[in-house]
């Protein structure tokens, strides 16, 4: 099947992938209320018809922390990505690139900081969590920096985990032991393409940043044991000056839901915000990004750049985003299920619909450059 949107990419990861990780990507926490506000509250998003405006010349163009990006797109960070298909941050990173927007490379990345950046030509950016361990924190910094990321995204939206059962389900999560590891085994089984592509050719299967604090241990669940007891619950503001000590470039908080967390974090100098909800992965029940979004613009929309995600399934969401406040967008399943359908090729297709949807967008809303977008393009009282 020849993929014409993101919904198609997600139906061939559907087919591609083992069970345990497609769900993984898909899914959200407890009901997963959030997760299908996130679409739907966009979606229901209208946007304002306009005509016989000249759209024959439409620039995507924009900067972002002093980067000229092609779009205001960028690859939003996910935890395990690069096992959907073989090394598959390194082929994430150069279809980003080729299509001139940033790659976010999670701190739980199947591919290190050092293989990213060997694959790269660009510099990309670099998430992190805060973790119990500031000497591992501080080398992970080192690392980015060594690498030459560009601006650093961390997370501040996960002190403790929020509870995805349909990881419990699929054996992913839940008590360790060879239970877990046999039906996952089984669910690779029964997706031979990705058990050669993967399972056999895309050894080795250790998470590549966090493999030397695993001492050697190798298993998803070894991996999940570490996050549990080494995810920081004591996370704090005051702990932004431990990150400000060890990273210089721009620093952008993701997982911002408030207003007066928005305040917080400009009063405190980050260079930026992605509006967010860990795409429905947290708290169920919080607002969905659109939601979230008007209110945050409003607040500190003039001190810093805020980014959003969440929800964003075409590039007319990415144009919605942009009207309610963003000057940038995180693509996160999305890149997700191109790289399980299809590799590089896949991530980049993706982003070519999301740009040629963009234009279409904006070209019927009557604006041909980004930084007309605005609520005007929206219908009023829509929000
Ligand atoms: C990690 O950040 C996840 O959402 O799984």
């Amino acid at each position: 099947m020849t993929a014409a949107s993101i919904a198609d990419y997600r139906d061939l990861a559907r087919q591609r992938l083992p069970r345990f990780l497609f769900e993984y990507v898909d899914g959200g926490s407890y009901a997963e209320t959030t997760l299908a506000r996130n679409t739907a509250d966009l979606r229901d998003i209208a946007l304002r018809q306009r005509v016989l405006r000249d759209v024959s010349s439409i620039d995507l163009s924009t900067e972002l922390f002093g980067q000229e990006l092609a779009m205001p797109v960028a690859l939003a960070p996910i935890g395990l990505a690069g096992l959907n298909a073989r090394r598959g941050e390194c082929q994430a990173v150069r279809a980003a690139e080729a299509a001139g927007v940033p790659f976010t490379l999670s701190t739980v990345s199947a591919c290190s900081l050092g293989e990213v950046a060997k694959a790269a030509t660009q510099p990309f950016w670099f998430q992190l969590y805060m973790i119990r361990d500031r000497g591992f924190m501080r080398e992970l910094l080192a690392q980015a920096s060594e690498a030459g990321c560009s601006a650093l995204v961390f997370t501040v939206d996960m002190p403790v985990p929020g509870s995805r059962y349909r990881d419990y389900r699929t054996g992913l999560a839940g008590a360790p032991g060879w239970r877990g590891a046999v039906r996952r085994a089984w669910q690779g089984a029964m997706r031979p393409s990705w058990a050669w592509d993967v399972g056999l050719m895309g050894r080795p299967h250790s998470l590549g940043n966090v493999a030397p604090v695993l001492q050697g241990r190798t298993g998803i669940e070894d991996f999940f044991a570490w996050m549990r007891g080494n995810f920081d619950p004591a996370v704090s503001w005051t702990d932004l000056d431990f990150i400000r000590a060890e990273w210089n470039g721009p620093l952008i908080l993701k997982g911002i839901l408030d207003a007066d967390d928005a305040r917080e974090a400009a009063r405190l100098g980050a260079d930026g915000i992605v509006v967010s909800n860990h795409g429905g992965r947290q708290l169920d029940g919080v607002p969905s990004t659109a939601r979230a979004l008007p209110p945050i613009a409003d607040a500190v929309g003039d001190q810093l750049t805020i980014l959003a995600d969440g929800g964003v399934r075409s590039g007319l969401d990415v144009v919605r985003m942009l009207a309610l406040g963003a000057k940038g967008v995180l693509l996160g399943r999305a890149w997700a299920w191109a790289l399980a359908a299809k590799g590089e090729t896949g991530v980049a297709h993706m982003l070519g619909l999301i740009e040629a949807e963009m234009r279409v967008a904006m070209a019927l809303t009557g604006v041909t450059r980004i930084d007309q977008i605005d609520e005007n393009i929206l219908v009023r009282g829509d929000l």
